[in-house]
């Protein structure tokens, strides 16, 4: 085992789990991610900020779910319309 630290200085989880029947990130996830990516590497900090899927944070009832790591700082019912200022919340923390 080799201990080490993180590669990026933050990541952006986001929940793209799928719970048939029952409320669920998944179907509204996937997409949030894909744009947030986007925004991240045209804003040239796909090397400081990494946009990545997540499985169930337990907390599905709240979904969509966006999480910021390791700085822990959650966002629920995320829709399009907040992914600047997740960004913007994200880019403050990472301090780039
Ligand atoms: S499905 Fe997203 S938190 Fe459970």
């Amino acid at each position: 085992m080799i201990e080490t630290t993180p590669r990026h200085r933050l990541y952006i989880q986001v929940c793209e789990h799928v719970k048939p029947g029952v409320q669920s990130c998944g179907a509204v996830g996937a997409p949030l991610r894909e744009q947030l990516k986007a925004r991240v590497a045209a804003l040239g900090l796909a090397k400081e900020i990494r946009v990545m899927k997540s499985g169930c944070f337990g907390v599905c009832e709240e979904g969509p779910n966006v999480f910021l790591f390791p700085h822990g700082v959650w966002f629920h019912h995320v829709g399009v319309q907040d992914l600047e200022d997740i960004l913007q919340r994200a880019r403050s923390l990472a301090g780039v």
